[in-house]
C-alpha cells in the first residue's frame, strides 16, 4: 500500500470566512438519525484538521511513550520530550479535550484508551502513519486536491505530482517506503499459510512482493520450496535486508521488473497480496492477463486483498476505497468484482478465505 495510504481522512479543515473553528465547534448534526449521521458526531468534530494535527503532533515528538511508565506532570513530560511546557500543556489539554489523553489535577496527564493507540511499537500502534514527516505536506496537498478527483476521477497523487505512486517510487531508487509492510505482512503470511498447503510445490513466485517479508515467511515454513521475489527493481534492491536475517536468500531468486510488461513464469503457486487493489480495472486486467500469460495451466492463484463487504465490516473497506481513490487511482472492490476481472483474465474462483475485518484470500485457478 502506499505510504500515503495511512493518511487519516479528517484532514480537512471547518473554517468561518475569517479562519476560525466555527465558535465552540458545536454544529451538532441529528444524533444517531435514519439518515446514516453518527450518533453524537457533529460535522465540525467530523472535518476537525486542528484535532487531528493536535494529535499527530503529540505523536511525533512520543509524548504518549513518555507517559508508558505512568502519568507524569507536563514539566516532566516537556523534559522528557524536549518540548515547550506552556505549547505542550496547551496542546495535551486540548487532545484530552477530545477524548485523546486523560487531564489530570495538577496539570498531570496519563494515557488512556485512545492514546494508547500513539505509543511506539505496540500491536495496533497508530503512531507510524501519524508521525509528520516530509510526506505530510505532500499528502495534505494531494487531499486539497478532491475537488479535483471529484469532477475528473483522477487521483490527488496524480494531480500534484503527474504521475502515479509506484511510477514515481520505480524512478526513486533506495526509497522504497511504499512496499514495506513487515508486521503486516507476516501476519499476512501466517494467514496465507493456513489457508493453503505448499507442501506439493516446487516454486512460488511473489508478484509485487515488496521486499520478501511475505515471501520470506512461506520459505521458511517450507524448506524444500525456492521462491522468486517479483517487484519493481527499486524495490527489490531492499529485499537482501528482510531475506538475508531469514536465511532463506539462497532460496529465493530476486526479479526485478515491470508486471505490466511480464511477471516470471514456472511458478507453481503466484502469490499477489494488495497489488489489484492499487489499481484502477484496466490496470488490473493487465496486471492478471500477464500473470495468466506466465501461469501454466496447473499453477493457481492466491489474491489477498480487502474486500468490500455488506453490513458492519465494511466501514474499514469503504474507507480503504476512498484512500485508494485519492492516493493513487486504485479500488477496493467486492468478492464478485475480483470474481469478474479473474474470469475476464482466464481464472476461475475457487474458494475465498476470511482473514479478518474484511481481508480475504482469494483462491483461483486457470480455466
Ligand atoms: C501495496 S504493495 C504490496 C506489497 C506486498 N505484496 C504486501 O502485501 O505487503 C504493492 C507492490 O506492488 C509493487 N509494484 C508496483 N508497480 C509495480 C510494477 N509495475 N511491477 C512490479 N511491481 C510493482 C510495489 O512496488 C509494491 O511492492
Amino acid at each position: 500500500m502506499p505510504a500515503e495510504s495511512n493518511m487519516k481522512m479528517a484532514d480537512t479543515q471547518a473554517r468561518t470566512a475569517g479562519g476560525a473553528i466555527p465558535a465552540g465547534g458545536k454544529v451538532r448534526t441529528r444524533a444517531a438519525a435514519s439518515d446514516g449521521t453518527p450518533a453524537g458526531a457533529s460535522l465540525s468534530q467530523l472535518t476537525q484538521l486542528y484535532t487531528s494535527f493536535a494529535i499527530r503532533g503529540l505523536a511525533t515528538l512520543g509524548v504518549a511513550d513518555a507517559l508508558a511508565s505512568g502519568p507524569a506532570p507536563v514539566e516532566d513530560l516537556a523534559e522528557a520530550v524536549q518540548a515547550n511546557t506552556d505549547a505542550l500543556y496547551r496542546t495535551l489539554r486540548f487532545a484530552a479535550s477530545v477524548g485523546v489523553f486523560t487531564e489530570l489535577p495538577g496539570r498531570v496527564f496519563a494515557l488512556n484508551t485512545a492514546a494508547e493507540g500513539l505509543r511506539s511499537g505496540t500491536p495496533g500502534s497508530m503512531r507510524p502513519s501519524l508521525v509528520i514527516d516530509d510526506n505530510t505536506l505532500t499528502r495534505l496537498r494531494m487531499l486539497a486536491e478532491i475537488p479535483h478527483t471529484l469532477s475528473t476521477g483522477e487521483s490527488g497523487y496524480h494531480k500534484v505530482h503527474g504521475i502515479g505512486p509506484f511510477e514515481a517510487a520505480a524512478k526513486r531508487a533506495g526509497n522504497v517506503r511504499v512496499a514495506v509492510r513487515p508486521g503486516s505482512a507476516e501476519m499476512l503470511a501466517s494467514s496465507v499459510l493456513q489457508a493453503d498447503d505448499f507442501s506439493a510445490d516446487r516454486v512460488v513466485v511473489d508478484v509485487g512482493g515488496g521486499t520478501g517479508a511475505m515471501l520470506g515467511a512461506v520459505l521458511t515454513r517450507y524448506p524444500r520450496l525456492t521462491g522468486v521475489l517479483f517487484d519493481l527493481p527499486s524495490v527489490i534492491a531492499e529485499a537482501p535486508k528482510t531475506l538475508e536475517p531469514l536465511g532463506v536468500t539462497e532460496r529465493c531468486q530476486l526479479a526485478g521488473g515491470d508486471m505490466f510488461q511480464a511477471v516470471p513464469d514456472g511458478g507453481d503457486v503466484y502469490l499477489l497480496s494488495f497489488v489489484l487493489h492499487d489499481w484502477g480495472d484496466d490496470r488490473a486486467a493487465a496486471i492478471l492477463a500477464n500473470l495468466r500469460a506466465a501461469m501454466t495451466d496447473q499453477a493457481r492463484l492466491l489474491v489477498v486483498e480487502t474486500l468490500i463487504t455488506e453490513g458492519p465490516q465494511a466501514a474499514h473497506s469503504i474507507q480503504q476505497d476512498f484512500m485508494m481513490l485519492v492516493n493513487g487511482g486504485g479500488r477496493e472492490r467486492t468478492a464478485d468484482e475480483h470474481a469478474a476481472l479473474l474470469a475476464d483474465a482466464g481464472f476461475r474462483l475457487t474458494r475465498m478465505t476470511p482473514i479478518r475485518a474484511g481481508l480475504s484470500i482469494l483462491h483461483a485457478q486457470p480455466g
